[in-house]
């Protein structure tokens, strides 16, 4: 088989690539590990920034989203068992976020998919891509035992963090940084009311709490826990009243809580690789960086670094230029590494860290007192949330 974008991985990066090419009419083809159910099992993200919002309806999938997501203007922080609200909208200008999950995103763009009949390979096996440092790239795997190859002009690497293209890209070539944090996220999705009609983001000395949701009577629950706890160790009944001890009384008063019907442990990283582009391989989203999620960056910068990579291959078969490729890698890196620091800093801020002592959790408190009470904290806080524009700097 022959095609111009062969793409690596159909989670969100990958499937929103191929919807942006077949817009733009270039070829591609997606091939993926799993099947297209496992895909949409695994429960992720649920805050999208405008821009994201803008490309899915760029990308021709934003109807359910609009009828469906849920605008925020704002969010609570909730610390010293106190909550207080930041108040986005005011704060940037009358910019929102929206809640839509992850799951819904990637459902929304399998469908246009299947709907215009473009091809994607699922359980696809031993995926492995050759040739990018030359004119001819190819991608190969194996199906019902049988190996296939996809030639192709360029190679998209939309393969996630264990994906199988970073991990071909030459080591010579290739710099990682990388911080672990000492503790992971236990998350609950329930059919509850969520407990709150905002997030609330909580620091307490038992350790961080996020209240999510994803609809009126569907709730996702966060708990900072050990790195060493494994999820089968949390009975629902445990979750509910670690989270209630987090919570201020009032919050504690709402919570209406019930039968999980998802519940993960995560691991919080921050991941950066420099560069992401290796000849005729591109990296995009989860494959290149992690952000943790506190700060709720993870999908929008895979929508983002999709948006600069269509764009770039666009401008080469529409207008014969390889100005958009060559630039692509530094165009992506100075919006990854704002927002890795912004994750960075919403999560040191946010979690309990015993190794800093009594000092450190003060050092949060003062931090986030002149936050919720000095107007350029709380700006800063609310224009990093709302995400950058797409062009931002230029
Ligand atoms: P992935 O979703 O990882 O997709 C990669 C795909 O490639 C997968 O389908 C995988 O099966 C496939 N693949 C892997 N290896 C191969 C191979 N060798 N061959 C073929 N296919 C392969 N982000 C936000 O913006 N907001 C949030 O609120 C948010 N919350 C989060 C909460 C949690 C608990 C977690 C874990 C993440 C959260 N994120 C959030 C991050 C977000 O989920 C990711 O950034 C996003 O999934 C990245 O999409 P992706 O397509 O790049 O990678
Ligand atoms: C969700 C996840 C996040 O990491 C975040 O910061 C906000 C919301 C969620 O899954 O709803």
């Amino acid at each position: 088989t022959r095609t111009q974008v062969a793409i690596v991985g159909a989670g969100p990066s990958g499937l929103l690539l191929g919807q942006l090419l077949f817009k733009a009419g270039i070829d591609a083809i997606i091939v993926e590990r799993q099947s297209g159910d496992y895909v949409l099992s695994r429960i992720r993200a649920g805050v999208l920034e405008q821009v994201t919002m803008d490309l899915l309806d760029e990308a021709g999938v934003g109807q359910r989203m609009h009828a469906e997501g849920l605008i925020h203007g704002g969010f609570d922080l909730l610390f010293k068992g106190a909550r207080h609200r930041i108040d986005m909208n005011k704060l940037t200008g009358g910019k929102n976020v929206i809640v839509y999950g992850q799951t819904e995103v990637t459902r929304d763009l399998m469908d246009a998919r299947q709907a215009a009949g473009l091809p994607t390979v699922y359980e696809a096996e031993n995926v492995q891509v050759h040739d990018f440092d030359s004119a001819k790239p190819r991608v190969t795997y194996e199906k019902n035992g049988q190996l296939h190859t996809i030639e192709c002009d360029f190679i998209a690497g939309c393969d996630g963090f264990h994906g199988v293209c970073r991990a071909s890209a030459p080591k010579s070539a290739i710099k990682e940084f990388e911080k672990v944090y000492p503790f992971g996220w236990l998350g609950v999705l329930s059919d509850t009311p969520p407990v709150h009609h905002e997030l609330i983001y909580a620091n307490s000395t038992r350790g961080f709490a996020l209240c999510s949701q994803r609809s009126a009577t569907r709730s996702r629950y966060y708990l900072q826990v050990p790195l060493t706890d494994k999820v089968e160790q949390w009975s629902d009944e445990a979750f509910w009243a670690e989270l209630r001890n987090r919570l201020d009384p009032e919050a504690r008063e709402h919570l209406v809580t019930g039968p999980s019907i998802e519940k993960s442990i995560a691991p919080l990283r921050s991941f950066v690789t420099e560069p992401m582009r290796f000849g005729r391989m591109f990296l995009a989203g989860d494959a290149a960086h992690i952000v943790p999620p506190t700060g709720a960056k993870g999908l929008n910068l895979a929508a983002t670094d999709v948006k600069y990579l269509s764009s770039a291959f666009i401008a080469y078969y529409m207008d014969k230029t390889e100005a958009g490729i060559d630039a692509y890698s530094e165009r992506c890196l100075r919006r990854i590494w704002r927002a890795e620091r912004f994750s960075w800093w919403f999560t040191s801020l946010m979690h309990n860290f015993p190794e800093n002592g009594d000092i450190g959790q003060k050092f949060q408190d003062a931090e986030l007192d002149y936050l919720i009470h000095s107007e350029a904290g709380s700006r800063t806080m609310a224009e990093n949330y709302v995400g950058l524009p797409l062009n931002f700097g230029e």
